[in-house]
């Protein structure tokens, strides 16, 4: 991994007695996109309000941009920006008038707040409505001028707790290409989501949150490959190749029909390359071969031993 944005070891967090937060360690490398993942109440939230500073933890250590949370809090808030579940749009204020407010707050030099206010309504393909009070916006212009507004003091850690919940699948996609864009220019994402399909999507490591615990961690890859399912398929051209194939691989199970061979396995290259060793020390070749895994739903059925819906 490059060089560490944010490193938590150990974070607790109780409510009084309710523990939330059971001790959970991770890292998220800079200019990447992290995604914690998790239902409803799994304590997305509370980590986001700890990482930046609105809560305290309980215990354990957290190391945001290179500063010690508990210590150094104000160097954290001067390096990261925060886009709340709820977005902290004022319904009173037009587009322009909270961004304003936000340069107002900021350190932006004051001669510089116009040139920033209209360069990020622009961005966000807000300029039309920047007049209009806010209270008259979609959901999707509320999120996207929430972030906009994240973004004033060109932070180089973006917080987003679930940036799309809510949003329609269009609006979703636009806020997709938004956050793409973010991390192309270099910026690290802290992002919560309860959507797998989202931390597929933009998420360079996943880390899945089940009551109080960290459950798994990895890339969405990797998380696919660790539970089962995942299997390579192959291919042939007669039923006489397909049978003598399944002679020699015993744990396959072939499909007559569609002259395929489903094989168990990680998926990995060792165990692929196995495989293939063993078709050709009997002369045998498959038409196609393609590696099947299970999608981030699977993962967390198998992780949790419930889906991601049940806590809704
Ligand atoms: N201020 C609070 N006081 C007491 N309990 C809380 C508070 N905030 C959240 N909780 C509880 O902590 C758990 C985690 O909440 P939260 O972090 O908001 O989860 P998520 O964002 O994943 O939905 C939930 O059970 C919630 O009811
Ligand atoms: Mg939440």
């Amino acid at each position: 991994m490059t060089k560490s944005a944010i490193t938590v070891s150990g974070l607790r967090k109780a409510y009084k007695d309710k523990v939330v937060l059971d001790g959970i360690d991770f890292e998220v490398g800079a200019g990447t996109v992290f995604s914690l993942l998790g239902p409803n109440g799994a304590g997305k939230t509370t980590t986001v309000n700890v990482l930046t500073t609105l809560m305290k933890a309980d215990g354990g250590t957290v190391r945001v941009a290179g500063h010690d949370l508990a210590t150094e809090a104000r160097a954290v808030r001067a390096a990261i920006g925060v886009t709340g579940q709820f977005a902290a749009v004022d319904e009173l204020l037009t587009g322009r008038e909270n961004l304003q407010l936000m340069v107002d707050l900021s350190r932006v030099p004051a001669r510089d707040g116009e040139r920033v206010v209209t360069e990020l309504l622009e961005r966000f393909e807000l300029s039309e409505s920047a007049g209009k009070p806010t209270s008259t916006y979609s959901g999707g212009m509320r999120r996207k001028l929430d972030l906009a507004m994240t973004l004033v003091g060109d932070p180089s850690i973006i917080f987003l707790d679930e940036p799309t919940t809510g949003l329609d699948p269009r609006s979703r996609h636009t806020m997709w290409s938004i956050i793409r864009g973010l991390v192309a220019d270099g910026v690290t994402i802290f992002l919560t989501t309860q959507y797998l399909e989202e931390a597929d999507q933009l998420a360079d490591r996943v880390a899945v949150l089940d009551q109080g615990r960290l459950v798994a961690q990895g890339t969405p890859d990797e998380l696919k490959r660790q539970i089962p399912g995942t299997h390579v398929r192959l291919r042939f051209t007669t039923a006489a190749e397909l049978d003598a194939a399944a002679r020699v691989l015993p744990d396959a199970a072939a499909d007559p029909e569609a002259l395929t061979l489903r094989v168990p396995g990680d998926g990995g290259t060792k165990s692929l390359r196995a495989l293939l060793d063993r078709l050709d020390e009997y002369s045998l070749s498959a038409e196609e071969c393609s590696v099947h895994t299970p999608d981030l739903d699977d993962v967390f059925l198998a992780l949790t031993g419930h889906t991601a819906e049940v806590a809704k």
